[in-house]
């Protein structure tokens, strides 16, 4: 067991993981911890070049390239970035892990979801966070929020709903699998409130009193 502390944060996109992230990280700082914020695809330097190879490549990706590259990412991230800071009993706050993956190549594309979890495993010499935050979001209301934004859509966001929702079920029956590793959250509930539903169960696995 690592000293620290690994928390990952999933969903679809516009979920709002970003959001929650930093005030996760503002809030454990201000309690005296050490926080590293991060994010796969993209947490290091040749994680930026993944990255860009996944997510605006305009030609083709073969699935198993893609579930590769991710994978990739995965392993140089860490390898080179998240173990250490545990060995020094930092806290880790990570958007997106190898349940991305799952969800995302496994039950999104054509390959099978137990492959792609080895797969993320073997790159992550069986790293598992201790604690994963679900935000979970109707696809359509994912999309109206990022047409909201009017952000450019990458690959896969440019996917169709239909991907999307099979993206969604397929993070809930990950949680509904390991609900010790889960906490599933309604992510159309106002930013403070789910924070709030955050920072207590963030607060007892580190037993902490919240008063
Ligand atoms: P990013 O912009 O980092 O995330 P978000 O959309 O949550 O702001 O985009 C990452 C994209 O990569 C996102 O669409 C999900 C996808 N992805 C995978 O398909 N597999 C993976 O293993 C990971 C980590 C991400």
């Amino acid at each position: 067991m690592t000293p620290g502390l690994f928390i990952t944060l999933e969903g679809g996109d516009g979920s709002g993981k970003s959001t929650q992230a930093a005030l996760l990280g503002e809030w454990l700082q201000a309690l005296g911890r050490t926080v590293v914020r991060t994010r796969e695809p993209g947490g290091t330097e040749v994680g930026v070049e993944i990255r860009e190879i996944v997510l605006h490549h305009r030609g083709e990706v073969s699935p198993r390239a893609e579930a590769l590259l991710y994978a990739a990412d995965r392993a140089q991230h860490i390898a080179t970035k998240v173990r250490p800071a545990l060995a020094r009993g930092e806290v880790v706050i990570q958007d997106r892990y190898l349940d991305s993956s799952v969800a995302y190549q496994g039950a999104g594309r054509v390959l099978g979801a137990p492959e792609v979890r080895d797969l993320s495993l073997w790159a992550a010499e069986g790293l598992l966070p201790h604690l994963t935050l679900l935000l979970d979001l109707d696809e359509t209301a994912a999309r109206t929020r990022l047409n909201a934004a009017n952000k450019r859509f990458d690959r896969l966001e440019a996917e169709k709903n239909e991907f999307h929702a099979r993206v969604r079920a397929a993070f809930l029956e990950l949680a509904a699998a390991e609900p010790e590793r889960f906490l599933v959250l309604d992510a159309s509930l106002p930013v403070d409130e789910l924070a709030a539903l955050i920072r207590a169960r963030v607060a007892a696995l580190l037993g902490l009193s919240l008063d």
